[in-house]
């Protein structure tokens, strides 16, 4: 495949273009890469990452090609998406940001196959036409924890839909709790958590579903500034620790920056992708980055392509 390599950020100005992978390449850090039109794309600055560690070599471990969705309900016809073409490698932490109603969760609906889009395809591992129920963990937008259940008997919820006998379920996940922060909460109801306690636990059920791809759909939406952000390092410690593949919905420009290594803007409706920005930061993350030059620069590229003026 042939590969495009671009200097920090400059992906629509190439410095080389190559067919294969050199060998010398496996000494710089490659923040992430993307497929388009063919070309895989990646941002390159200094360090000491192998770009196979990345997913670079490998096929994209999930793929929209030209996917266009239309609904009609109540006598009215919404173009939600249109011709989107997308590809996340494996590991990889993609944000997606776009205006209310742009078709952000439509998006996630279509790769976990609660939908069917229109036109296009959706590739799971390279293989099109697949099944894709049940590859996924699913954050839904809203919590959605079960009231009568306590937090321990919400969160192995995907256990128990596997056949897993409820007291095993109850043995696993409770080794979890303490990860979460809420070991001192198993027996707690919803109604009596915090916020920030509440996206934790719908998190750890996400995870509990032990996927290798999660879908977080606006995971902290709800969340007061300084929870957010510290579940955001909380959960880019635990991605740090598990290397998931990870597509994470966000309205909040920031947290899409400091989280993702790409992040994709959608267009207002029908949403299609404005533009893909490989982040330039390095990793870990820190939240100190978001004074770095780079960091506003990033944010006004992100606010423009939003529309927003800066
Ligand atoms: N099942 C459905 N039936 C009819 N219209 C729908 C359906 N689901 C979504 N829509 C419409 O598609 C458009 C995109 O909705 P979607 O929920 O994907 O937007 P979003 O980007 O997630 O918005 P928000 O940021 O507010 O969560 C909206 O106009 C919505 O009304
Ligand atoms: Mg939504």
């Amino acid at each position: 495949m042939p590969i495009r390599l671009c200097g920090k950020n400059k992906t629509t100005t190439p410095k080389r273009e190559t067919t294969e992978c050199p060998d010398n390449l496996c000494v710089y850090m490659a923040q992430a890469g993307y497929l388009l039109d063919g070309l895989f794309y990646v941002t390159i600055s200094a360090g000491d990452i192998n770009l196979e560690s990345i997913g670079i070599m490998s096929t994209p471990k999930l793929e929209l090609r030209n996917v266009s969705k239309t609904f009609h309900a109540n006598g009215m016809v919404v173009r939600a998406l249109e011709n989107i073409s997308l590809a996340v490698t494996p590991g990889e932490f993609l944000t997606v940001i776009g205006p209310s109603g742009s078709g952000k969760s439509t998006l996630f609906n279509l790769i976990t196959g609660l939908l069917e889009p229109d036109s296009g395809e959706i590739l799971l591992d390279g293989v099109v036409d697949v099944v894709r129920a049940g590859h996924f963990g699913y954050m839904p937008q809203r919590d959605l924890l079960l009231p009568w259940r306590s937090v321990l008997d919400n969160v192995i919820i995907p256990l128990e839909l596997r056949g897993i006998p409820r007291t095993d379920a109850r043995t696993r996940a409770r080794q979890m709790l303490p990860m979460f922060g809420l070991e001192d909460f198993a027996d707690s109801y919803p109604a009596s958590l915090s916020g920030g306690m509440r996206q934790r636990a719908a998190l750890l059920r996400t995870i509990l579903t032990e996927r290798d791809t999660l879908l977080l759909d606006e995971p902290f939406g709800a969340l007061d500034a300084l929870t957010r952000r510290e579940l955001q390092d909380w959960l880019l410690g635990l991605w740090e620790q598990f290397r998931q593949t990870v597509v994470f919905i966000t309205h909040d420009v920031e947290e899409a920056l400091y989280l993702g290594d790409r992040v994709a803007v959608l267009s207002p409706r029908p949403g299609r992708v404005a533009n893909m920005l490989a982040v330039d930061l390095p990793r870990p993350r820190r939240r100190g980055m978001i004074a770095l030059p780079q960091f506003g620069r990033q944010m006004s590229e992100l606010l423009e392509s939003l529309g927003v003026e800066v």
